[in-house]
């Protein structure tokens, strides 16, 4: 049995990972600030859900070094999975300030915290965004990460570094998890597959990039949470893996599974390629196959059913 300490635990990857931790039988305490990027009414609703299965959600910023580091002495913890950050490539072209108080600034507070803690292992969410403008793929472990496209990307690739450093002078066990485009129920509003299924309910346009060319590697929450619990579980020295799916989607074929499962046609208004974006993410999964046993299962046809079938029955929780 584990004691595993989760920031951001109110968020989408979050909640999904600390109730896949508790139910396995691991002790889950975590911290999350509620802030309003998107409807704090979802969060709250998670965390609500989140209390209900007995698992302590404290209410803190992750630069309240003071505030973590006595709930890792309390609650005894032995493993750390630091997933709180300013999420959104898009938000960060005119919103840096938030990315350098959470993903830089908190980063290095929770590294200040876990320094009094060296037996604790941290598994730490990076993204696919480090990619920036590598034009290899699909994208493995040992590209160029040297080339970020938008202030995101060059933050995870900053927490990548930071971490690094702190293995390598203070100790710190550390894994870096490159997230590739999560979805699935409880998901991100602020995210397309969410944003799309609302448009398309409301008869609203959907905006559209890069005529729709734009391909993601789309990843199922349950396989991203398999793959973090084994790398907590691996506490590995300093490691860093990529977790997708290995099978980009088109936009336009993500908006034609959407509308086969809402029953409804899209409305497209068609725009051009947003600055930070990049045409195709593609997870080359070797690494984390051959080392974590990450097998990721769910296509984007059946993950995005299970997510229409929630949304249309939670999906109004958030504004
Ligand atoms: N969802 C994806 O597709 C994706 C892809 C790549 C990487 N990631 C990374 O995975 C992690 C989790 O993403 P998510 O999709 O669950 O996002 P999310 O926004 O739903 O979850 C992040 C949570 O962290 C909290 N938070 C943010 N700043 C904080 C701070 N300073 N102090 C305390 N809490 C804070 C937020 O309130 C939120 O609940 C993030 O680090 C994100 O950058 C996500």
């Amino acid at each position: 049995m584990k004691r595993i300490f989760v920031t951001g635990i109110a968020g989408f990857i979050g909640f999904h990972l600390a109730l896949a931790l508790k139910k396995r039988g691991d002790v889950v305490v975590g911290c999350d600030n509620f802030n309003a990027y998107y409807d704090p009414a979802l969060k709250k609703e998670r965390a609500r859900l989140l209390s209900e299965a007995g698992i302590s959600v404290i209410s803190c910023d992750i630069v309240d070094k003071e505030t973590i580091e006595k709930n890792l002495k309390e609650h005894r913890i032995t493993h750390f999975v630091h997933l709180a950050a300013q999420a959104g490539v898009r938000y960060s072209l005119k919103h840096p300030e938030s990315y350098v108080h959470s993903n830089l600034n908190g980063f290095v507070q929770v590294l200040e915290a876990l320094r009094s803690f060296p037996e604790i292992k941290l598994t730490y969410a990076s993204s696919s965004s480090v990619y920036g403008l590598n034009s290899k793929i699909p994208f493995s472990e040992t590209d160029s990460v040297d080339h970020p496209a938008s202030f995101y990307g060059a933050t995870k690739r900053s927490n990548e570094l930071i971490a690094h450093s702190y293995h390598h002078i203070h100790g710190l066990s550390c894994t870096g998890l490159r997230f590739f485009t999560v979805y699935g129920p409880w998901g991100r509003p602020d995210m397309a597959y969410y944003s799309f299924s609302r448009a398309i309910l409301e008869n609203e346009p959907i905006p559209v990039f890069g005529e729709g060319k734009l391909m993601r590697d789309f990843t199922y929450v349950d396989d991203i949470v398999k793959g973090t619990m084994a790398a907590v579980d691996l506490g590995a020295r300093c490691e860093i893996f990529n977790l997708g799916n290995n099978t980009p989607v088109s936009v336009l074929d993500l908006i034609s599974m959407l509308e086969s499962h809402l029953g409804q046609k899209a409305q497209i208004s068609w725009q051009p390629m947003p600055a930070g974006d990049v045409p195709i993410t593609y997870a080359d999964i070797a690494k984390s196959k051959r080392i974590l046993g990450f097998e990721p299962k769910t296509s984007l046809y059946v993950g995005l059913k299970h997510f229409t079938d929630w949304y249309l029955e939670y999906g109004l929780i958030a504004k």
